[in-house]
């Protein structure tokens, strides 16, 4: 498996104090439901704020309140959200409280869980999504296969290739594969990229379902 981590489309959270703290609690066995979301909320409202960095800008000049000019930027372009459910769903509201009145679609897509193959149920998506800049949700890229069918669905309804984002808190090697060599354009933001899967095509070291920890199922 290739070396993805100076890949061009690939953004990694900075190892900064922070997030490897924040990246120990929900990795942790011991983490009890109420923290596992607490901490995951703070990781991906920072994997939003960086999301938001690949936006492009246009020149702004605004007065201050001292009469004095200040030549600044103002944000181009709108924005939705998708999350892939059910454990997507769970970055809705830290994209809500860093995105202002986002419109969010939803897919409902699921791992078998012999084969690990994904199955797509139902999507519901904002009707001009095709005009927009999409971030597309879920915590964990294991496979590939669940946010591959995703991307599929949301080039069918017209979303761009070049202004996708996928935001997920874990990556590893062979997802990052499955969409880079996918769909060339998609640019992925990530909170770590892990060492691989195990053959149960869960990620490791990893923090085990997410899903299951975040809902408590
Ligand atoms: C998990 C996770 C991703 C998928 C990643 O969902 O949330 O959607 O697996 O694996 P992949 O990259 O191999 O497709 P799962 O299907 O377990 O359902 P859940 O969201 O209900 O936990
Ligand atoms: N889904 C999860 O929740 N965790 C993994 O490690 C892989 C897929």
């Amino acid at each position: 498996m290739s070396d993805y981590a100076a890949h061009p489309n690939l953004t990694v959270l900075p190892a900064s104090g922070q997030v490897r703290g924040l990246m120990t609690i929900i990795r942790n066995v011991e983490t009890r439901r109420n923290d596992f979301i607490f901490y995951s909320d703070r990781l991906t409202r920072l994997l939003v704020e960086k999301s938001l960095e690949l936006l492009p800008v246009f020149p702004k000049s605004v007065v201050t309140p001292l009469s004095l000019p200040y030549d600044g930027v103002g944000f181009e372009g709108k924005i939705c959200a998708v999350s892939i459910m059910r454990a997507g769903e769970s970055m809705e509201k830290p994209v809500r409280e860093v995105c202002k009145k986002i419109r969010v679609g939803k897919i409902l897509i699921q791992r078998n869980e012999e084969t690990a193959e994904p199955v797509v149920y139902y999507s519901k998506l904002p009707s001009d999504i095709g005009r927009r800049w999409v971030f597309l949700l879920d915590p964990m890229l294991a496979t590939g296969g669940s946010a591959r069918e995703a991307i599929r669905i949301l080039l069918e309804a017209g979303v761009r290739e070049d202004h996708l984002i996928f935001i997920n808190l874990l990556a590893c090697p062979e997802g990052l594969h499955t969409i880079f060599n996918t769909f060339p354009q998609v640019r992925v933001v990530t909170g770590a990229v892990d060492e691989g899967l195990n053959d149960r095509a869960y990620i490791v070291p990893g923090l085990g379902d997410f899903g299951d920890r975040y809902f408590g199922t």
